[in-house]
């Protein structure tokens, strides 16, 4: 008896020393739903993201291709399938004037990309050839409209170009430029960045513009569905989104925009991929200061919308490093690590567990500009460890969020502390659930102990992206250097599941 008692009391000693990592996942309380849009990729005109990474023109021999969209790309995007894809801008769309880019193309004008690398454009790329990629990749359309140096009414003609059925001279138009049917976008950005390269405008001002631009927008798409979006704030801006709020009547706006980059400081961004444990440390610690931000900003849209009808939609985020040697700085070219996999895991899941406000959101940017899922060198084309993350989260796309608790260790560099261990989960039409697991400590393995309440769990399986360090990446020369594989470390121990994940991994757990 005596014995039995000690061997009782080592085993909960033992048990309480491992549970440093708890994770409860509540299924019977499951209610909303995940949007795939959350999901969403974004595409400037910005160095080679659309002239050499979507698009190598309808002539060219060298790069399969159909009607000029590269076809490697277009096929490894439809994998992840990508919700929607945000275009022209960015800071380039309010810029962009759309009737430049229809027509003919030899008569189409160029354009000067004054914010990236100040390059002369050809227009090749425009709303026809847009639309045609969205098509291609299956894959909703996100227009940005430019508010800092376009007038009203070149918005509310691009709508009726892109939406119209009846007879008007848009409609005409689109039809002599070889396009009948309305393509009926549905996703509009009003300007971007307002405060900043989108006309450095005060709140007040921009509320007042965008009410403007959104009345005639509204009147234009008669008939169709839209979904229009204000140019919100940044990171800890929430001043900016209370006028906003508070000064355009709900009517008039569906969602609004919040931009959050992972960057060390903006005037010394480090490396993409020599970088150091504390600027690693540095970068999660920005990479995680999301979920404050969309709290923060949550908080006062309830506010004014006590019944979330308007979406937080994050239409930028992503690490943001000093771009690769040797190349145009212009062009935000950086390369992807470990780190990155650990920004979009642990960023997706902060995007799940709030989605009840969190409508959409947009990784920066799709094709070698940022934190890419794809890089391209002329022909080659290589998938960084972020693809393979938005690979393993799609699981998540509409299914409905699990509410969940997570009791996670530290992972402390100096005197700084981050939790080691994110999680979100969600269950699909199918009644399978998913678990997207985070650890992001550069150095040590977790042993994370999940409980499920709401349902019997018979079996287990997972997938894991991990590699040998948190700088490794993948290159034209090897690029499958960090890949996904089989996960066999989940384990059924009663009621409970037992994980050990590895230093910096992101696993993704299937059970029935
Ligand atoms: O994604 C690069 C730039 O970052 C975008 O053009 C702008 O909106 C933001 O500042």
């Amino acid at each position: 008896m005596k014995n039995l008692l000690l061997l009782f009391i080592i085993l909960f000693v033992s048990n309480v020393g491992n549970a440093q990592n708890e994770v409860t996942l509540n299924v019977d309380l499951a209610e909303h739903q995940i949007s795939r849009h959350i999901y969403g990729h974004f595409s400037e005109h910005l160095g080679r993201c659309i002239y050499g990474g979507f698009y190598v023109g309808e002539d060219n021999k060298l790069i399969p291709h159909q009607k000029g969209m590269r076809t490697d790309v277009v096929q490894a995007l439809k994998k992840l399938q990508i919700p929607n894809l945000r275009w022209p801008g960015g800071c380039f769309a309010d810029t962009y004037h759309w009737k430049d880019g229809i027509g003919p193309k030899e008569k189409r004008p160029t354009i000067v990309n004054t914010w990236w690398g100040g390059i002369t454009e050809d227009n090749s790329f425009g709303t026809h050839e847009f639309l045609e990629l969205c098509k291609q990749l299956d894959t909703a359309p996100f227009i940005s409209g430019n508010v800092g140096s376009g007038t009203v009414q070149e918005l509310a003609d691009w709508i009726q170009y892109t939406n119209a059925s009846h007879e008007s001279p848009m409609t005409k138009l689109r039809i002599e430029n070889g396009q009948k049917e309305p393509w009926n976008v549905k996703y509009w950005g009003l300007g971007n960045e307002a405060w900043g390269c989108g006309g450095n405008m005060r709140a007040e001002y921009y509320a007042d513009l965008y009410r403007q631009y959104a009345t005639y927008l509204t009147a234009a798409a008669k008939g169709s569905d839209i979904y229009r979006i204000a140019a919100g704030g940044h990171s800890a801006y929430v001043e900016w989104t209370e006028v906003l709020m508070k000064n355009i009547p709900l009517k008039l706006m569906d969602g609004i925009s919040l931009h959050h980059y992972s960057v060390l400081d903006w005037s010394e961004k480090g490396p993409s991929t020599e970088f150091t444990e504390a600027q690693y440390f540095k970068t999660m610690q920005k990479a995680m200061a999301m979920e404050d931000h969309i709290i923060a900003h949550s908080i006062i849209m309830d506010k004014y919308d006590p019944e979330k009808k308007v979406g937080l939609i994050v239409d930028e985020w992503g690490g943001w490093y000093e771009v690769e040697p040797e190349t145009n700085p212009g062009f935000l070219f950086q390369q992807n690590t470990m780190r990155d996999a650990m920004i979009a895991g642990t960023t997706l899941n902060t995007f799940n567990n709030h989605c009840e406000r969190v409508k959409m959101a947009n990784l920066a940017q799709t094709i070698n500009v940022l934190q890419a899922v794809i890089l391209t060198d002329k022909e080659k084309m290589l998938l960084t460890p972020t693809y393979h993350v938005l690979d393993l989260y799609k699981v998540h796309q509409d299914a409905k969020l699990i509410p969940i608790h997570v009791k996670s260790g530290d992972y402390q560099l100096g005197d700084k502390t981050l939790k080691a261990i994110s999680a979100s989960a969600s269950i699909n039409e199918d009644g399978q659930v998913h678990i997207s697991l985070v650890n992001i400590h550069a150095s040590a393995a977790q042993e994370v102990r999940i409980s499920v309440r709401g349902i019997e769990i018979n079996t287990v399986s997972g997938r894991i992206l991990t590699a040998d360090k948190v700088q490794a990446h993948n290159t034209f020369k090897s690029p499958n250097t960090v890949q996904i594989s089989n996960f066999d470390k989940a384990k059924l121990d009663g009621d409970e599941l037992v994980v050990q994940l590895p230093a910096f991994s992101v696993v993704v757990l299937a059970l029935k």
